[in-house]
């Protein structure tokens, strides 16, 4: 009992501190997403008081791995001591989905320590995306990170390891943070971090959070200038132009100035070969920190390249301000800071971040599309190595399965699940795949009935079905391209009536729901129409020999007949193509339906004869037997034998056992579950 008892409070108090961990992890560092990729548990990071979640979630691929223990020291981060590895698959991503949503400025960063993890001592090359667009090639030997600000256009971020052939992709660690102002942002592409100083930093070798709420990592940087610092509180709130950037005060309190007035403070450099083609963006912040003798102010002009961009920056005391270059490109880059000649003071530099341009080319496929097919993919629990991140895009990793148009934006075209062991209902995501034009979900184990939903696909021309475990009957809208010749429709070894050229011939040994009239006078109506033209030109022959036959085994009704036998059409059971079904029950007590041709379907007239003609020679078991018909010149009816849905094994075992059923052809039903095609051969 005291053990129980000892053992419950232990579990409530560790699975309050788990609470507690988890309420003071979501507080704690609200805006981030912290995955340490490949590690086994969540864990707050004490050397700056972030929390990482294990990628759990975030990723399905993957192996977890732990860097060689002869070089683990190196690195007192935890998040860089185990990483995830991707041996499997061309492209594998994670997903991302910051709780501030699209079109706002987050900074991803992509962390790398290889550190022999695979005891290969070989670092490997790979290639980085961000979402459907290349972002870097990463090959370090080191503990290194690639970092975007990025402004995502859906929900959803991915950022994808690519292999391209050079070694196994691996990553240490993954680490978003949100900007609450619209800052970093280009009108397009995103902004790739090249290089962040804290300008004067003499004694840490770099800042990030907490000092800084957006955790960008400053690097202590020191030029072979005029050092100055200051302990005053630099003014932050909200009045000053640099505000929204949120530079912390301590950054901002070291400075580097010229010696004197007349010599300018320049910055210049030769971007390296890989970064020459890229534009490149400065942010620059100042703050006056030194107590100038009254009346003076630091004044000064900034110039890339020897052009001048900026009006002057007029500095007040501790007051920070902001300025961002434009774009400028070149094998050589200079920037320069220049005092005017009123000044009397030298120029100053606080803290300066190097940007490069990213392009973003690509464009995503369609979200709906995105949504339809996750959807799909969640619900029948698809797992393929290449069914991650965009499906359409890049087009070399579309997804296994899938085809694409590549317009803007792209979209998905043709979807081939067949063998997948799909179970479970037709899913109704698939018919928000608006631009589907082919469909292959044969050979699954699929159940339920064809939905209705699929005759929303209007670009839809092949649907093949075959070989799952689906009942009912074909919706009435699909039935109908199928007879327009606008969908081409495979249910071989389904229980539902074939309405597809070539139909199987083999045997089928499950049951088979006898449909009810209508949706076998439709499918009787299509099978015509696919055969229309052929039966036009042997019309006459056809239906002259078809007439005798008719006038023999049937027999003809009068209207007053069928409008008493049907209590005056007082029962609709169903409705066809071309009209209504009607109850109704003969002298003789057999049960009848009762088709009639609605005056409005004048059109329908000729194919409502030709069904009575064709139910004359073909005999089928999911066929009910015609007994007679109807027509007057402006009356036409077809009166079936009455079948409720049911299981035609039961009906044949009757039948074997009291005879032969009215109507049913026994010797086609064992040899043949649809006979569309045999019976289409006899036609054409
Ligand atoms: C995205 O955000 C920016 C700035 O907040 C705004 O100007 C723009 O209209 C937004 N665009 C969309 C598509 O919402
Ligand atoms: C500020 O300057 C003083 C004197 O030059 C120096 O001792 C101190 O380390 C500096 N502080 C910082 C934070 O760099
Ligand atoms: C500024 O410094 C340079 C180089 O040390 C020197 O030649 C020049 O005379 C100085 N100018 C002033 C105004 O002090
Ligand atoms: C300072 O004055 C000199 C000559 O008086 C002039 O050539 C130069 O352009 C001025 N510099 C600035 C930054 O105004
Ligand atoms: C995919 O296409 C990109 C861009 O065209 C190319 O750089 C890359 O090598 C291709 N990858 C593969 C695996 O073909
Ligand atoms: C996609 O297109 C290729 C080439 O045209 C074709 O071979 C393949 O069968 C198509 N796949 C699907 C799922 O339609
Ligand atoms: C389908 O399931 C079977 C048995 O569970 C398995 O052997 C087979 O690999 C699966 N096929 C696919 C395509 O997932
Ligand atoms: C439909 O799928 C089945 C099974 O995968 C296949 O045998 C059949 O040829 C397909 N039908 C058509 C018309 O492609
Ligand atoms: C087909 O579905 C029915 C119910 O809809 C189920 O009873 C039967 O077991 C299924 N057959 C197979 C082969 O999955
Ligand atoms: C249906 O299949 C036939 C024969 O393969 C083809 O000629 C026809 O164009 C297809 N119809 C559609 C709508 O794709």
């Amino acid at each position: 009992m005291e053990r129980s008892t000892t053992a419950f409070s232990f579990s409530l108090l560790a699975s309050l501190a788990l609470g507690f961990v988890l309420v003071v992890r979501a507080q704690q560092n609200p805006g981030f997403i912290s995955i340490d990729c490949g590690a086994t548990n969540a864990y707050i990071e004490e050397e700056n008081n972030i929390a990482y979640e294990t990628d759990e979630g975030f990723i399905d691929s993957g192996n977890n791995m732990q860097v060689s223990t002869e070089v683990i020291y190196e690195n007192n981060l935890q998040s860089s001591k185990n990483v995830r590895s991707f041996p499997n698959g061309k492209r594998n991503c994670y997903t991302l989905r910051p709780d501030q949503g699209k079109n706002k400025t987050y900074l991803i960063r992509a962390i790398f320590w290889y550190a022999n993890y695979d005891g290969k001592n070989q670092t490997p090359q790979f290639d980085l995306y961000i979402d459907v667009n290349y972002w870097a090639t990463v090959s370090y030997s080191t503990y290194c990170y690639k970092e975007i600000m990025y402004v995502p256009q859906a929900y959803d971020i991915q950022v994808c390891l690519v292999n391209t052939g050079n070694g196994v992709p691996f990553i240490s660690a993954l680490e978003l943070r949100t900007f609450d102002d619209d800052i970093y942002r280009l009108r397009s592409g995103f902004l790739q971090t090249q290089e962040r100083y804290d300008i004067g930093l003499s004694s840490k070798s770099f800042i990030r959070y907490p000092i800084d709420v957006y955790d960008r990592i400053w690097a202590a940087q020191n030029y072979d200038w005029s050092t100055v610092n200051t302990t005053a509180a630099i003014d932050l709130s909200d009045g000053n132009d640099a505000y929204k950037y949120k530079i912390p005060g301590e950054i901002l309190r070291t400075a580097q100035t010229s010696m004197n007035a007349s010599i300018p403070l320049y910055l210049q450099w030769t971007p390296s070969i890989s970064l020459s083609t890229k534009k490149w963006i400065v942010y620059f912040y100042f703050v006056e920190i030194e107590r100038l003798t009254s009346g003076l102010q630091r004044e000064f002009t900034i110039s890339i390249n020897d052009h001048r961009f900026t009006k002057t920056v007029s500095l007040e005391y501790l007051k920070p301000v902001a300025v961002v270059s434009s774009p400028v490109g070149g094998s050589f880059i200079t920037f320069s800071i220049e005092s005017t000649n009123k000044s009397g003071n030298p120029p100053i530099l606080n803290a300066v971040e190097f940007y490069t341009v990213g392009d973003l080319p690509n464009v995503p496929t369609a979200q709906d599309d995105v949504k339809a097919i996750n959807g799909i993919k969640a619900t029948y629990l698809i797992k393929r190595e290449s069914w991650q991140g965009d499906p359409c895009v890049p087009s070399n990793y579309t997804w296994d399965g899938l085809n694409c148009s590549y317009g803007n934006p792209p979209r998905i075209i043709s979807l081939k699940l067949s063998s997948s062991n799909l179970t479970g209902d037709i899913v109704s995501s698939l018919s928000h795949l608006s631009r589907l034009e082919y469909l292959d979900l044969s050979n699954n184990q699929l159940s339920g009935a064809i939905p209705e939903t699929l005759a929303d696909l209007p670009h839809l021309r092949f649907l093949n079905l075959s070989g799952n475990n689906l009942t009912g009957s074909v919706p009435e809208a699909l039935k109908k391209r199928v007879m327009e010749k606008t969908l081409n429709m495979s249910l071989t070894g389904t229980a539902i009536p074939c309405l597809a050229d070539p139909c199987p011939q083999k045997k089928k040994k499950h049951d088979i729901l006898i449909p009810v009239v209508a949706s076998v006078s439709g499918f009787l109506v299509i099978l015509f129409g696919a055969l229309a033209v052929v039966w036009l030109s042997k019309r006459k022959q056809i239906a002259e020999s078809n007439k005798r036959t008719l006038r023999l085994k049937n027999r003809p009704f009068k209207y007053g007949e069928v409008s008493r036998v049907t209590g005056n059409f007082g029962r609709v059971i169903g409705e066809g193509g071309f009209g209504k079904v009607y109850h109704g029950t003969l002298d003789n007590g057999t049960v009848v339906a009762v088709k009639m041709l609605s005056e409005s379907s004048k059109q329908g007239y000729k194919e409502f004869q030709a069904e009575a003609q064709l139910l004359m020679i073909v005999h089928h078991g999911n066929l009910v037997s015609l007994l007679g018909y109807c027509d007057d010149s402006k009356h036409m009816a077809l009166i079936y034998e009455y079948m409720a849905n049911g299981n035609l094994r039961q009906h044949l075992s009757d039948a074997t056992n009291r005879g032969p059923a009215k109507g049913l052809d026994m010797e086609q039903e064992t040899t043949n579950s649809c006979g569309c095609s045999t019976r289409f051969g006899l036609f054409a």
